[in-house]
């Protein structure tokens, strides 16, 4: 390590003391996962969103929620919120965005509705702690900022953090356009309504006019135990295909579009593709669910954010260790 790396660990360890930890970590959870909940506040009764929502866009940061009938005239208001709880015990209050409506997409069941953020509070860490936290974020965002080919803004990556306290499960993408594939790991996801999938591809790489393209994916969850070999394939986001043959683990057909998925999968989800938005950083996928199937049981590799790690450590019996730390995913 050099000198000046030897410095800023130690001043982030000053900084952030026992909350030290890395921005994403990786956590083995079975799906689905139940220790958080998320809320939808401002129209009508609270409604439990927390499988009807997916992170849409990194910036302008945007949340997509589906799920009920909402007329579009009460989708305004200044006091829509997602609200995050531990779903047993105590029910605690751990975060909450404040949201903005900006957009709807149709599908053929519930429109989608499209939300930035207007307001951003954590309650995972005590206020010094978290801005501690918010000023190591800002001053990596600084260093990586010639690099680092999306900008977000501080309130975005607040809110990026609030939404890894939901953890996220990692799948692998398998997808085929004519003569090219590919298959690389995505966290950016989630169902929005019942039969719907929508996901966040990166709009400069090339996983997402390959996907495009294709007009159907695969994902497949992935076993903790595989989230070292998966994690791997994020350099495939940047490919324009990748050979079958290169793949570092065995394959099969999946059972309806006969993709190529990992053998370890437990889960294969099929889908084909209905609506493509570019919502600014993010190009946002949403898809009809063709077949869903369980092939295995156990943990799955998910990611969350370290400040909420830190919470799950202190008031959870069950929060293990993160399996590896994960430095921070560019794109988020
Ligand atoms: C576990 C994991 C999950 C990822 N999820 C997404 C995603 O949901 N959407 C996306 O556009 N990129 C995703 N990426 C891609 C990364 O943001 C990044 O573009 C890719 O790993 C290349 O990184 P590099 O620029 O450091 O080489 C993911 C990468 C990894 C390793």
């Amino acid at each position: 390590m050099s000198v000046k790396h030897s410095i800023a660990a130690v001043l982030r360890q000053v900084l952030l003391g026992k909350t030290n930890l890395p921005q994403q970590c990786t956590v083995g959870i079975h799906d689905p996962q139940t220790e958080v909940s998320v809320w939808l506040h401002g129209i009508g009764a609270p409604r439990d969103v927390t499988f009807e929502h997916s992170i849409a866009c990194a910036a302008p940061f945007t949340i997509c929620v589906g799920g009920g009938e909402w007329p579009l005239n009460r989708v305004t208001g200044k006091r829509l919120a997602l609200k995050f709880r531990e779903r047993d015990g105590e029910k605690r209050l751990l975060a909450e965005l404040g949201l903005r409506h900006t957009g709807t997409i149709l599908t053929n069941g519930p429109g989608l509705r499209l939300f930035q953020i207007h307001g951003c509070k954590n309650y995972c860490l005590p206020k010094g702690r978290l801005w501690a936290h918010y000023l190591h974020q800002s001053y990596l965002r600084w260093r990586h900022k010639n690099t680092s080919h999306i900008r977000i803004s501080s309130r975005a990556a607040h809110a990026m953090i609030v939404s890894f306290i939901c953890p996220r499960p990692v799948v692998l993408v398998s997808v085929v356009s004519g003569d090219r594939s590919n298959i690389f790991p995505m966290n950016l996801l989630g169902m929005v309504s019942e039969g719907h999938f929508a996901f966040a591809l990166d709009s400069t790489r090339l996983a997402a006019p390959l996907v495009a393209g294709a007009g159907s994916v695969a994902l497949s969850s992935i076993p903790i135990e595989q989230s070292e070999v998966a994690r791997q394939l994020g350099k495939n986001h940047k490919k324009e295909s990748v050979p079958w043959n290169q793949i570092p683990f065995p394959t099969r057909p999946s059972t309806a579009l006969s993709l190529p998925v990992p053998c370890f999968a437990l889960r294969v989800i099929e889908l084909h593709i209905e609506t493509i938005r570019n919502l600014g950083s993010h190009t946002f996928f949403v898809a009809r669910v063709i077949r869903d199937e369980r092939r295995g049981e156990g943990r799955q590799f998910s990611m969350i954010h370290g400040v909420y790690q830190v919470w799950r450590l202190t008031h959870r019996h069950d929060a293990a260790v993160p399996a590896a730390g994960i430095p921070v995913h560019r794109a988020v």
